[in-house]
This record gives C-alpha cells, structure tokens and sequence, in this order.
C-alpha cells in the first residue's frame, strides 16, 4: 500500500524531489474559466421556508470549493441540486453549459454520469462486494466484466485498497469504507466530484487519510469539486496542502503558500453568506463567519 500517512515534509537526505510547481499559488486563478456548474438565484423549499434562497455561485474548472455550513442548513441539498437528484423552484442550474433546472430526466442521465459523488455516511451496498459497489455505474452501462475488473482495480488501487477486491463492506473498517465510496466515485473519471462530508464520523488520523485522496485527486486530475465538511482542520488541510508524485503522498506548500484554487463558500440559514479564498475567510468580519471559525 501506499505511503498514505506520510505527511510531513521530505526528508532533505533523500533523491530531489518531483514536486508540482514552485507554491502552486502563482499559477492563474481557475476562476476565469467558463464554469462546470453555475447556480443564479437558486431558491428550494420543502414544506416550509426556503430551506436554500437566492443561492449564486460557480465552479470553475480546477477548482475546488469546500461548502461550510451548520447541520440542517442545506448543504446536502446544494450537491444533489448540482447533478439534479433535486430540482429548484426558481432559479438557474448550468451544469457542463446545460440549464438542467427544469431538465427531462432522460437528458439529465448522461451529464450525471459525468460526476462523481462520494454520499454522506458513504452509503455503499452491504449486500455487494468492493468490487460490484465500486463498479456500480459501470455495471448499469452494461460494460464488460473484464474491463470492469480491469477499471476497479485500478480504482482501488488509487485509495490503496486493492486487497479489498472481494471482500464485503462489513469486513471494512470506517475509513476504509469511506475510501471505497472515494473509489466508487472516482471510477468514471469524472468531470466534477460531489464528496458530501467525507471525513464525517472518522478519526482524526483517518480523517487526513481521505483528504490525502482528495488532494491527490485535485491535483493529479485536476478534477472540479465541491466538498462539504464540519471540519475546519480537514478545510485548512485542503488548502494548505500538494500531492507530491515522487512520494506518493502529500506535503505543505512551502512558505505558508495555499491552493489558490481551493476557496471556500458557507451558507447560513438559507443565504450563501461567503464566497472566496482562505485569506478572505479569515480576515472576515461576518460574525456568523467568526463564530464557525472560532
Ligand atoms: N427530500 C427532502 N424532503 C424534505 N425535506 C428535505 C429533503 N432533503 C432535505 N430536506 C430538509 O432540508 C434541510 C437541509 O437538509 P440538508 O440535508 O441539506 O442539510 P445539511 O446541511 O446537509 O445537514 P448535515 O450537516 O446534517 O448533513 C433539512 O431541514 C432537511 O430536513
Ligand atoms: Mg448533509
């Protein structure tokens, strides 16, 4: 397996390092791109009040919005509104360039299957193997077994569970399940991942363990998220941190330097109350803000 819990800096004895770019922070912003998904005045209720109201925001491509917000506040909602498993009452939802809001859902399916999304609590099939849980989507597009191994391999050979091929979900520890669903997710390549709290209910030590993937992901494929956490600490990590490839695992940025593609959205009772960088997170004056920060 791979050096999963190897975080600190490299050891100054061992062959120069491959690390990405001097601080990655000088590369240009993603957030002039034409969008992967873009809400405008995005509003939802249930039974009662609006439970998201007026919501605008985008992601751009390569970039990486971590979604802070209290319990209950909607958040899990916003995701399943991305790849339309809910739909708005008023509103715009572009997703890949389509206005999916009011979207037939058989036009919908193949933009979902461009996403990912790691579910809250992970929500895998105790009745299937690693193996039938990961290739989930492949097997409902009909794709051969053998590519299908092929394809799950490879997949859990990137969370570093591939002894897991056979296994069943219940022989897994927490993080190990959670690192199936990262696995599930991942399979299609896709376009934009979705990880819905994917370090809830972990440890702290687990917990770095799946913000590794997500970094390496980030910065590997560069792929597009949304990543909603209660966790501050896994939030900073995200930020402050690289996938170096030479080691396998990922280090700080030098300097105090952060992705400057990593920024930060927090909703709080309905409104998106913030929008951008780690910097500006913390020089807020929201007291909403301070209060999640402190
Ligand atoms: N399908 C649904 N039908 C009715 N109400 C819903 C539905 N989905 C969500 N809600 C309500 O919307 C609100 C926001 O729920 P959501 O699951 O998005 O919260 P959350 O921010 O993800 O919370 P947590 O941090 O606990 O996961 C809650 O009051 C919830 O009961
Ligand atoms: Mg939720």
């Amino acid at each position: 397996m791979t050096a999963f819990t190897n975080f600190g800096p490299p050891d100054p004895d061992s062959p120069a390092p491959d690390l990405p770019d001097p601080g990655q922070s000088g590369k240009k912003s993603a957030a002039d791109k034409a969008p992967v998904v873009a809400f405008r005045n995005v509003s939802i209720a249930f039974d009662g009040p609006p439970v998201l109201n007026d919501i605008t925001f985008s992601v751009a491509p390569g970039e990486t919005r971590i979604l802070l917000g209290p319990a209950g506040v909607g958040k899990s909602v916003l995701l399943k509104l991305c790849n339309g498993l809910l739909r708005p009452d008023s509103g715009s939802i572009q997703l890949f360039g389509e206005e999916i809001a009011a979207m037939p859902e058989e036009k919908l399916f193949p933009l979902r299957t461009r996403i990912g999304m790691v579910f809250q609590e992970g929500a895998l099939f105790d009745s299937l193997t690693v193996r039938d849980n990961v290739a989930y989507q492949l097997i409902q597009e009909n794709v051969p077994d053998d590519e299908i191994d092929t394809r799950v391999r490879e997949a859990l050979s990137f969370v570093g569970l591939e002894e897991t091929f056979s296994f069943f979900p219940a022989s897994l520890s927490g993080g190990m399940r959670r690192r199936v669903a990262i696995a599930r997710a991942f399979i299609n390549h896709p376009d934009m991942l979705l990880y819905d709290s994917p370090t809830g209910g972990l440890d702290p030590v687990t917990s770095t363990t799946i913000i590794e993937l997500i970094v390496k992901e980030r910065d590997v494929h560069r792929t597009p998220s949304i990543l909603v956490t209660h966790r501050l600490q896994d939030a900073f990590m995200l930020c402050t941190h690289e996938f170096a490839t030479k080691y396998d695992c990922m280090i700080p940025f030098p300097n105090g330097e952060t992705d400057p593609n990593t920024t930060f959205l927090m909703l709080e009772e309905g409104r998106l109350i913030f929008d951008g960088s780690l910097q500006d997170l913390l020089k807020s004056q929201n007291p909403f803000v301070r209060e999640f920060l402190e």
